[in-house]
């Protein structure tokens, strides 16, 4: 079995950090969400993996490299702009070489990983296999409709849901999804429907499983979704502090500092890491905070945000919370007059003010 990784997309609802970045390199407890999947697909024992990747390739290239990493191989398969999740497995078609294969969004989250998913599928060998997950608000979803233990019908986000399992971004296939994807046409936003392409294999009577899954899962896609993922991944932190710690300070909970990071006269609340080369200075860092590699805070007050690398902090009265600040972002408290709010912030920020 191979595997395929979405990585391409345009990642709008997590603007402005999408203009300059992958949405799927945004790291949560400081590791990218992309490398969650790789990892959940090595621990499935699927070690042949394509990643699609539009825009953002060349820096998803950078960070992933050829997977040896995690003891798989890595192709990239370029995908020449997000014309939807079936437009991706079209294009991988050749990748595949007639094996099955699960295809995982890349900016999902599933807790507890897909190993007990892919076993189902090598058991039972159906013709597709989708994730469900039950949901409060199946109208915000793709929703599936079961009979008999299959799956009969898709509704993507229906008015009146027929039930309350929405589907997760993760699919099983075997061969039998390339003739669907080469027959479907594009949807109404202009772009090929993975949703169609399975409900054109159960229009066809192919065996289309279900596999309903109980633990957390996340669709990443905007900065509420982000802020919960780091929370759940920070619940599962052990404490391991190596890096530096000066004059007074306190560690609480469970909290990882990584080696090379120094502290001084500093409280950390946990669930909360602190990456490498970091330097934080008469700050308090309150629970369900991420902060990435080579970071300065000085007197200032954060708590359940994620902080990526090389941003700095520094003399901010209030405390910064709900928050996530790109790469090298500087907020500081200016010593110029007149006293005034001095922004630079891309198309899309938001910044709210005490
Ligand atoms: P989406 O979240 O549906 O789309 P998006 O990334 O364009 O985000 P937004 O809605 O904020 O604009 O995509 C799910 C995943 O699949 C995501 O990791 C991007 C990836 N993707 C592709 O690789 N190719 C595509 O053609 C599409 C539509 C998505």
């Amino acid at each position: 079995m191979k595997g395929l990784i979405l990585s391409g997309g345009k990642g709008t609802r997590l603007r402005p950090i999408t203009h300059t970045a992958a949405k799927q390199l945004v790291p949560v407890a400081n590791k990218p969400i992309l490398f969650y999947a790789i990892e959940a697909m090595k621990e499935a024992g699927i070690e042949d993996i394509g990643i699609i990747i539009g825009e953002t390739g060349a820096e998803v290239r950078a960070a992933v490299g050829d997977g040896s990493r995690w003891g798989v191989k890595i192709t990239y398969l370029p995908q020449e702009a997000p014309l939807g999740l079936a437009h991706a497995v079209k294009i991988s078609e050749e990748f595949m070489a007639g094996e099955p294969f699960v295809m995982y969004l890349g900016d999902n989250l599933i807790r507890g990983g897909i190993k007990s998913f892919v076993d189902e599928f090598n058991a039972k060998k159906p013709d597709a296999q989708i994730l469900l997950a039950k949901v409060p608000n199946p109208n915000q979803f793709g929703v599936a409709v079961l009979e008999n233990g299959k799956v009969v019908d898709l509704e993507e986000k229906p008015k009146q849901p027929k039930s309350d399992l929405a589907l997760v971004g993760v699919y099983l296939f075997s061969q039998k999804i390339f003739p669907a994807v080469n027959a479907i046409q594009p949807s109404p936003r202009g772009e090929l429907e993975i949703t169609d392409a399975i409900q054109y294999l159960i229009d066809q009577g192919q065996q289309v499983l279900p596999h309903v899954i109980t633990g957390w899962w996340k669709d990443t896609g905007k900065l509420s979704d982000m802020l919960e993922a780091n929370r759940i991944m920070l619940d599962d932190l052990e404490s391991d502090v190596q890096g530096e710690l000066v004059g007074d300070c306190q560690i609480q909970g469970r909290v990882v500092v990584a080696k090379g990071a120094r502290l001084e006269s500093c409280i950390v609340r946990g669930p909360a890491i602190i990456g490498e080369g970091c330097k934080l200075t008469n700050t308090f860092v309150g629970p369900y905070t991420a902060i990435d590699s080579n970071v300065t805070i000085t007197h200032a007050e954060i708590e359940h945000s994620i902080i990526l690398a090389g941003s700095s902090i520094t003399d901010i009265n209030g405390r910064i919370v709900d928050s996530l600040l790109g790469k090298n972002v500087e907020v500081t408290r200016g010593e110029l007059k007149p006293k005034a709010y001095r922004l630079m912030l891309g198309d899309n920020s938001q910044f709210s003010i005490v």
